[in-house]
C-alpha cells in the first residue's frame, strides 16, 4: 500500500467517533516506535513533519522513513506537513510526496488566511493531496515562534463556514484552549477547554473533520521520570485524556501530540544513562528511547484515541 490521504481515515473516524493520532517525527527511531505501536494494535497513523523536522532531519529522509514504515506495517499512513507557514514549503512537500498539508495561515487577517489556503488548496488538490487550514491561535512554542498568551484567541464559531467555503479546505484546525509545548496550564488552576465552541463549529460544519493542536497530556509518569534521572521539568501541565476522549467522540477526527513523544523518549534515556553511565553505544539508549515511545503511542492509540483495529 503506497502512503495515504486522510480522506477516508477522518470518514470512519467521524462515524466512528474516533480520532487519528497525528504524531510528529524527526528521526529513525520516532517513526519506528509510533509504526511499531500502530502494528501491533492495527491503527491507521499520520505522522507530521515540522519545517525544523525537515531541517534537523531533511525532506528526503523522513519520506524514505515513512515509506519504509509503510512497507514494513502495511498499514494505512498518512504523511502531513505540520503548520506550514506558506505556500512555498507546501507546494514543496506537495511535489516531495507528502499526502497531506497544514498552510498555518492562523497568525494572518481573515481575508490573507483565506488567500493564501485556497492558494494552498488549488496546488494541492490538483495533485491528489488534502489541506488543513487553521482559524484561531494557540498559545505556546512552535519552531522557535512564541505565541503568547495575550495574542492567542478562540476560534469564532460565525467564521468556520465561511472559510471552509471559500478555501475548500479538508479539515480546520481549531483553537479551543489548548496550547503547544509542555507547560499548557497555569499551575494550581483546573484545565479547562472551550468543548462549546467545539459544539458550535461542529453544528455549523455538519460531518467536517475538525483537528486539535496542542493535545498532548504531559503524562506525569514520564515527567517523574525525567525529573527523578537528573531532569527539571517544573509544573509541565497537559490536556487531561478524559478531555482527549470527549473531543475524539465529538468532531474531532486527528489529535495532534509531540511533546508527549519527547518527554517518553527523553525518560527512557535518562533512566538508561543513570541506570549505565558506562554506555555509549547510540543503539542502546535509542533502543531504550524507542520502547518507550512505542508505549507511550500504544496507550494513546488504545486508551485515548479509539482508533485500534480500524486500520
Ligand atoms: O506544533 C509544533 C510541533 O510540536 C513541532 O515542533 O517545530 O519544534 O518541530 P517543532
Ligand atoms: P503538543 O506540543 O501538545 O504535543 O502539540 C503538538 C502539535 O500540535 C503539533 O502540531
Ligand atoms: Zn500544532
Amino acid at each position: 500500500m503506497p502512503i495515504v490521504t486522510t480522506t477516508e481515515m477522518f470518514e470512519k473516524a467521524y462515524k466512528g467517533g474516533y480520532a487519528i493520532g497525528a504524531f510528529n517525527v524527526n528521526n529513525m527511531e520516532i517513526v519506528q516506535g509510533i509504526t511499531e505501536a500502530a502494528a501491533e494494535v492495527n491503527s491507521p497513523l499520520i505522522l507530521q513533519v515540522s519545517a525544523g523536522a525537515r531541517k534537523y532531519a531533511k525532506h528526503v529522509y523522513l519520506t524514505k522513513l515513512v515509506e519504509a514504515a509503510v512497507a514494513d506495517t502495511g498499514l494505512p499512513i498518512a504523511l502531513h506537513l505540520d503548520h506550514g507557514a506558506d505556500f512555498d514549503i507546501c507546494k514543496s512537500c506537495v511535489d516531495g510526496g507528502f499526502t497531506s498539508v497544514m498552510i498555518d495561515g492562523s497568525s494572518r487577517s481573515f481575508e490573507d488566511n483565506i488567500a493564501v489556503t485556497r492558494q494552498v488548496v488549488e496546488y494541492a488538490h490538483d495533485h491528489g493531496v488534502v489541506v488543513e487550514g487553521e482559524l484561531g491561535r494557540l498559545e505556546g512554542v512552535e519552531d522557535d515562534v512564541v505565541v503568547s498568551a495575550e495574542d492567542s484567541s478562540y476560534t469564532r464559531p460565525e467564521d468556520v463556514q465561511e472559510f471552509v467555503e471559500r478555501t475548500g479546505v479538508d479539515s480546520l484546525a481549531i483553537a479551543i484552549g489548548t496550547s503547544h509545548g509542555a507547560y499548557k496550564f497555569k499551575p494550581g488552576t483546573k484545565p479547562q477547554l472551550r468543548f462549546d465552541i467545539l459544539e458550535e463549529v461542529a453544528r455549523r460544519l455538519p460531518g467536517f473533520p475538525i483537528v486539535l493542536h496542542g493535545a498532548s497530556s504531559v503524562i506525569p509518569k514520564y515527567v517523574d521520570i525525567i525529573n527523578a534521572n537528573g531532569g527539571k521539568l517544573v509544573d509541565a501541565i497537559g490536556v487531561p485524556e478524559d478531555m482527549l476522549r470527549k473531543a475524539a467522540s465529538m468532531a474531532v477526527c486527528k489529535i495532534n501530540i509531540d511533546s508527549d513523544l519527547r518527554l517518553a523518549m527523553t525518560a527512557g534515556i535518562r533512566q538508561h544513562f543513570n541506570e549505565h553511565p558506562e554506555h555509549f553505544d547510540p543503539r542502546q539508549y535509542l533502543t531504550v528511547g524507542r520502547d518507550y515511545i512505542r508505549e507511550l503511542v500504544k496507550d494513546k492509540i488504545v486508551n485515548v484515541l479509539g482508533s485500534d483495529g480500524k486500520a
